[in-house]
């Protein structure tokens, strides 16, 4: 997979690419991270890439001009475009499993108050990663390049994505290591005893338990198997 990053800040990106899993599937061709700087792309003599809003109002505006040339130099038939902004539907984990199956990926970091309307009429998708306003799409499209790339092929284990927290509609049970006692904090007795089957009954209780406290709205509408019907009646007690 290769994701052509398209920024005003392309130095925000050097410990992102250089560090951890990201670094590993690079240096394993799982995939090409592109940062492109967008100010390369300005026609303006002063290297101008925004400019006062037509009708007045605070801030700056990025032009049409250098975001859609850096656009057209790295787009191909098989893109998919994407704009950081808040005013896109917020990414989840379903979003993330589908997009990490794309070829190629463009994600458009928008930054001061905003950009030209018209750039939008270029693009696939908007995609926000929640409800608040960042002072760019930087960080935003670290979050969504990093939650796509752990789960293309090869990245890490399957294991140890399937899991994960949303990725069966519950948050994921807890996690303990060495030693056995921390400042008196024993590791339920359960995850020693080497039992599968209580292993497995035991976590699927507890991301109930999680999910219930932390996130009620994702039980919402759950088809809950007779299992898991038998631990949401216990929990609720
Ligand atoms: N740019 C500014 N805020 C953002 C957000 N919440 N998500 C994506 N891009 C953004």
């Amino acid at each position: 997979m290769k994701i052509s990053i398209l920024t005003l800040f392309p130095d925000m990106f050097t410990g992102f690419i250089e560090t951890s899993i990201i670094k590993k599937a690079r240096l394993k061709d799982l995939v090409e991270l592109n940062i492109v700087d967008m100010r390369a792309f300005t026609e303006d003599k002063h290297n101008r890439v925004d400019d006062y809003p037509f009708g007045g109002g605070a801030g700056l505006v990025l032009m049409c001009q250098p975001v859609l040339d850096a656009l057209k130099s790295v787009r191909t038939k098989d893109s998919k475009v994407i704009l950081l902004s808040p005013q896109g539907p917020t990414l989840n984990q379903a979003m993330a499993y589908d997009l990490s199956e794309e070829k190629d990926l463009v994600l458009i970091c928008g930054h001061y108050e905003g950009f030209d309307e018209r750039i939008r009429d270029y693009i696939d998708m908007e995609l926000s990663i929640g409800d608040y306003v960042l002072t760019g799409g930087e960080v935003a499209a670290m979050v969504v390049s990093d939650a796509i790339i752990r789960l293309v092929d090869g990245v890490i284990t399957q294991e140890s994505h399937e899991d994960d927290s949303f990725s069966n509609g519950l948050l994921e049970y807890p996690h303990y290591t060495r030693p056995r006692v921390y400042e008196g904090k024993e590791v339920p007795e359960v995850l020693l005893s080497g039992h599968h089957e209580n292993i497995r009954q035991f976590r699927l209780e507890k991301s109930l338990e999680k999910t219930l406290m932390n996130r009620p709205d994702l039980l919402e509408g759950r088809d809950f198997t007779k299992e898991e019907q038998k631990i949401m009646e216990k929990l609720k007690k």
